[in-house]
């Protein structure tokens, strides 16, 4: 019989791409999400529209005794949205939520192995602020100070969940994510990161012309593809290694590096314009000594290589856009094939 899995955050970017892994890997998917993938359509054999907010709408999704359940859904973002401090409460408060119920409902169901999605960001601010030498090393977290709300939601949850593992036995598996890129991430709109915000602004702009980045670009950080993002997490889960251990690059660059690269790649001449924005720790990269050390494994795929192609799928959606803009009449796109959806938004009552 097929293992099952539960991806919660499934028409999210990491999200869609496990699922598709798991799918390939044989697995029976349900994936749940408050909206459907954006770029291409999911292959979970079960797709739940539905607010994870909502502990009835969890009891409803967690219905059986998964194999696997990926918790990945969060109110997150880029630097332009977890720095400004503009949207501090209501992240805090979606995503603490959604984790209370997912980790509950999965010990309750008795569920196999859970996978929580954490983050770089809760690694002490005054670690990072050499930009040439920060701490990311998964014993630094404490004494804890990120630098985000964000960040201290994902420490607050990392917590519980390892309480579960304590108290109740339950397998629980934490990850700390380092700046994840790739095709089918967001790239505009004001949530997007570094690497396809770099993009964009290169395939929007004419060679010899000029683009705009936050801060003097000196700032530093490491960037996953992820594929490999998804291949850390697997073999994670399946380790007897419970975490929380560092996923993530750590070919560590400068801001002003990235957008180089990224015009090499677009093979065009761009300068820049450096000017006032949400900038977060002055520097930040992966320690992969533990997760190579437990894991056997640490991402090898070159930050170049992971550009290439997702400048390839940024240039086509700023193409694609520019071409729906100068169409006088609105373009309806092809319907997709797509796996047949519950709209879960108004549960009933409990069974
Ligand atoms: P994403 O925003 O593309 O995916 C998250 C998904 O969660 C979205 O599709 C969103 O609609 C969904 N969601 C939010 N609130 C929900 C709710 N109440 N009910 C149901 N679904 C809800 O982000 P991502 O880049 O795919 O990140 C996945 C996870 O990894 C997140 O937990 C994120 O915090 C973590 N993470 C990501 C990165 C990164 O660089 N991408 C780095 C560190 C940690
Ligand atoms: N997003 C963005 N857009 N960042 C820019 C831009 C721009 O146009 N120009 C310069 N930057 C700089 C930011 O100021 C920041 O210093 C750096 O690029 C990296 O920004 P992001 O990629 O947006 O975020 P981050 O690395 O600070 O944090 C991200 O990674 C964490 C995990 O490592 C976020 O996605 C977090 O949510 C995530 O947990």
């Amino acid at each position: 019989m097929a293992k099952t899995a539960l991806v919660c955050g499934a028409g999210g970017f990491i999200g869609g791409h496990l699922v598709k892994r798991l799918k390939a890997d044989g697995f029976w998917v349900r994936g749940v999400d408050l909206k459907r993938n954006e770029f291409s359509s999911c292959p979970a054999d079960d797709f739940v529209v539905g607010d994870l907010r909502d502990p009835l709408l969890v009891r409803e999704v967690v219905d059986q005794a998964f194999d696997e359940v990926y918790q990945l859904a969060a109110d997150m973002g880029g630097a332009g949205y977890i720095f400004t401090g503009e949207n501090d409460a209501g992240l805090m408060h979606n995503s603490a939520t959604i984790n209370l119920n997912v980790v509950d409902e999965c010990c309750r169901r008795q569920i196999g192995r859970v996978f929580y999605s954490s983050s770089a960001c809760i690694y002490p601010a005054y670690n990072q602020e050499d930009p040439d030498n920060p701490v990311c090393s998964e014993a630094s977290a404490y004494p804890a100070a990120p630098d985000s709300e964000y960040g201290w939601e994902k420490l607050f949850s990392e917590r519980i969940y390892s309480a579960y593992r304590r108290n109740h036995g339950l397998q629980s598996f934490v990850a700390r994510y380092h700046n994840i890129f790739g095709p089918e991430g967001t790239w505009t709109g004001g949530r997007e990161k570094a690497p396809a915000a770099i993009c964009r602004k290169v395939a929007q702009a004419r060679s010899g012309g000029e683009i705009e980045i936050w801060g003097d670009g000196r700032q530093t950080r490491s960037f996953l593809y992820v594929d490999e993002c998804v291949e850390g997490t697997l073999r994670l889960m399946r380790s007897g290694f419970p975490g929380p251990v560092n996923i993530g690059s750590d070919e560590m660059v400068s801001i002003n590096q990235l957008v180089e690269l990224v015009a090499d790649i677009a093979g065009k001449r761009i300068s820049v314009r450096h000017v006032p924005g949400p900038q977060g720790v002055r520097g930040r990269t992966s320690d992969n000594r533990l997760v190579q050390e437990t894991l056997g494994w640490a991402p090898s795929r070159s930050l170049r290589e992971g550009l290439e192609r997702t400048y390839a799928w940024v240039e086509a959606q700023v193409r694609r856009e520019a071409a729906l803009d100068a169409w006088p009449v609105p373009v309806q796109p092809a319907p997709r094939p797509r796996a047949p959806v519950r709209e879960l938004a108004q549960p009933g009552p409990e069974a």
